[in-house]
């Protein structure tokens, strides 16, 4: 085959396979019945007009001022009183947020999800002396 050919042949195959990647979310993006699903989706938008993200991690990505919040729904002694607690009153470093009762609801259900959905604490891995990392 010739240059000229290959590069066609390789220009046509990303251009189908960028296509059909964009294509995918459109085909998937009918909405969820279970309200469940469809809180927690509210409660990620509260998630991101307060900008939780800028201080806080989920699954080890997002600010480094405050913790990781992925697995904060099921940690012992934490859960939906505590960051009902936290968004009331804040703390030192922490703003609080004055915010409505159902954009509360719906964060709690998107911080409920985000935990059941697995683990992410980067204190789990200890890093080793070859440069590699490891379960504790
Ligand atoms: C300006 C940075 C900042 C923003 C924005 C912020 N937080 Fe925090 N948050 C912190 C810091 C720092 C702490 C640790 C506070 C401490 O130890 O005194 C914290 C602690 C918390 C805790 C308790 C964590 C624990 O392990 O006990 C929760 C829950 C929490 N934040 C939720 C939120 C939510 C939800 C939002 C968005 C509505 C948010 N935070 C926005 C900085 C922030």
């Amino acid at each position: 085959m010739k240059p000229a050919h290959t590069f066609t042949v390789l220009s046509l195959a990303f251009l189908a396979f960028s296509f059909s990647i964009y294509l995918e979310p459109a085909l998937d993006a009918a909405p969820s019945t279970n309200p469940e699903k469809q809180m927690a989706s509210e409660g990620r938008l509260v998630w991101q007009r307060y900008n939780c993200q800028s201080c806080h991690q989920l699954y080890g990505l997002g600010g480094y001022l405050g913790p990781d919040l992925t697995n904060i729904y099921s940690a012992p002694g934490k859960g939906e009183t505590w960051i009902r607690a936290m968004l009331k009153v804040g703390s030192a470093p922490m703003p609080s947020f004055t915010m409505p009762e159902e954009e509360i609801a719906a964060l709690l259900a998107f911080l409920k999800a985000t935990d059941a959905s697995g683990r992410a604490d980067p204190k789990d891995f200890v890093a080793l002396p070859t440069g590699m990392i490891q379960r504790k």
